[in-house]
């Protein structure tokens, strides 16, 4: 029979710590991918989204690796950071950081590369005699770093979590994701330029969860994206604590 001072313990700490003992893994910002050694594609995500998620893991106990794409934020307390610059760079990063419990990937991850980055910086003269001749860079897509840790296999997180950006049908393609990458719960967010979500401080989300044929979601109002990762990090210790390690 346990001591009243050690069930207290239990009690305070699971409450306290709801995510004590769990290993998250969040991605975070955007990625960069070169040109040439001075030029670079990437996109407008902040990165405000996942850092916000790391930071409400480790608030309730979880070990967190935030793998990371440039962003002009601080480190969230309490987290390992794992800086990164291209998508292969951050697959190879969170390949390393399994295995885990939890993953959850909010990073905007480029969809294309450039096929050769040159190693020299690309001359305009040496494109063309011609002036205003269109440069053609050809691109070739990244790998798909949600789907891969989706994948059935050993080191497969028990949940995955992913963010669905999308601008049209928000629902409607959130849930078509869902069953193409193979995660386990979707948040679908709005992303037109309207809602400013793009680098600003709110977001509007929807909580997909597959739950057999029929996906089940819950609307969220809209809130800060420090809200949206408290929210996400409360549903999470409840699915943990509902079917613990
Ligand atoms: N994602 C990823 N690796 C990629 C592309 C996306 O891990 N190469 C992840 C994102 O982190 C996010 C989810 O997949 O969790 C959906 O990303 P999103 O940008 O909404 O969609 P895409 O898969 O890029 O599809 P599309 O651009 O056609 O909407």
């Amino acid at each position: 029979m346990a001591e009243p001072d050690a069930i207290l313990a239990a009690i305070e700490s699971h409450f306290s710590a709801p995510l004590a003992g769990l290993r998250a893994l969040v991605t975070s910002g955007p990625t960069i991918e070169a040109i040439d050694p001075v030029r670079y594609i990437t996109n407008r995500s902040s990165g405000k989204q996942g850092h916000a998620i790391a930071a409400a893991f480790a608030r309730r106990g979880a070990g967190v690796t935030l793998v990371s794409g440039p962003v002009a934020l601080a480190d969230p307390a309490g987290v390992e950071v794992v800086r990164v610059e291209s998508a292969e760079q951050m697959l190879a990063a969170c390949r390393a950081a399994l295995p885990v419990d939890v993953a959850v990937c909010t990073a905007a991850v480029a969809d294309w590369r450039v096929k050769e980055a040159s190693p020299e910086k690309i001359k305009k003269e040496a494109q063309s005699t011609r002036r205003n001749r269109p440069l053609t860079l050809e691109l070739v897509q990244n790998p798909d770093i949600l789907a891969a840790l989706s994948a059935p296999g050993r080191e497969r997180p028990r949940l995955v979590v992913g963010f669905a950006a999308e601008t049209i049908d928000v629902l409607d393609n959130a849930r078509a994701k869902l069953g193409q990458k193979g995660c386990d719960w979707i948040v679908a967010n709005d992303v037109s330029a309207e809602g400013g979500v793009i680098g600003g401080e709110m977001n509007q989300v929807h909580l997909i969860r597959r739950n057999g044929a029929e996906p089940r979601v819950e609307d969220w109002p809209r809130m800060t994206k420090a809200a949206v990762a408290e929210r996400l990090a409360e549903r999470i210790a409840e699915a943990v604590s509902a079917a613990p390690p």
